[in-house]
């Protein structure tokens, strides 16, 4: 899968996903990920890519002209039209269900935003899809698409290491992840669960699914409201 980020600070996006998994993950081929400079596409001798607010108010805006043709140069080099994301707090707030939706293109352009924003004539004219990462803001779309990114990298096949699913993720199931325990087998008095030294996988999977659904009742009642709905018959694992 390719990511194609528009952005004022390429270098921001490239130095952040450029480690860890993400850059394993581009390293091997199984991401591409290319940032553009909007700057570079600036028709103007300065390159300025920003100017006043029509109306007055404080602040400057991104130009429409840079951004439409960023974004033209990176639709004309690809097969077919890709969807074009902008990060923005006015979005629909991002989810691993939205993640994994989008973990099905092939190519992905991803638009940031700086300063006050960018005219709105051309995100009418380019974007598909408006996603907003929570309800803060931050001081630019590049935090946000490196969210975005991130997510959706580990959900494609190869880029989270041998067997590694994310499937058990808190989220997959529409439910918060079990609690788990490594070696030593008691620390600071504290035992590990004994059951899960049993060695019985069903009693282990039962005891899971018991914590998974416990803790999201305790910690997110919205989230397991929703999956009680979905699938009444999960009341039998939890006493
Ligand atoms: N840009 C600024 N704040 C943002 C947010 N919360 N989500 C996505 N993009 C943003």
């Amino acid at each position: 899968m390719n990511f194609h980020v528009l952005t004022l600070f390429p270098e921001m996006i490239e130095q952040g996903l450029g480690t860890s998994i993400t850059g394993r993950a581009m390293q091997k081929g199984l991401v591409g990920l290319y940032a553009v400079n909007i700057r570079d596409y600036a028709a103007n001798k300065h390159k300025k890519v920003d100017d006043y607010t029509y109306g007055g108010g404080a602040g400057m805006l991104m130009q429409a002209q840079p951004v439409y043709d960023a974004c033209m140069a990176v639709q004309s080099g690809l097969d077919k039209p890709a969807r074009v994301v902008y990060m923005t707090p006015q979005g629909t707030v991002f989810t691993q269900e939205k993640a994994k939706e989008l973990a099905g293109e092939e190519d992905l352009i991803i638009l940031c935003g700086h300063y006050e924003g960018i005219d709105e004539r051309v995100l009418e004219e380019v974007v598909t899809d408006e996603i907003s990462i929570g309800d803060y803001v931050l001081t630019g779309g590049e935090l946000p698409a490196m969210v975005v990114i991130d997510t959706i990298s580990r959900l494609i096949p190869g880029v989270l290491g041998n067997g590694v699913s994310a499937d058990t993720d808190s989220f997959m199931n529409g439910l918060l992840e079990y609690p788990q325990y490594s070696r030593p087998e008691v620390w600071r008095d504290k035992p590990v669960p004994a059951i899960l030294l049993s060695g019985d996988h069903a009693k282990v999977d039962r005891w899971r699914k018991e914590q998974s659904l416990k803790r999201t009742r305790e910690r997110r009642p919205d989230l397991y409201e929703k999956y009680m709905q979905e699938h009444p018959d999960a009341e039998k694992y939890i006493k």
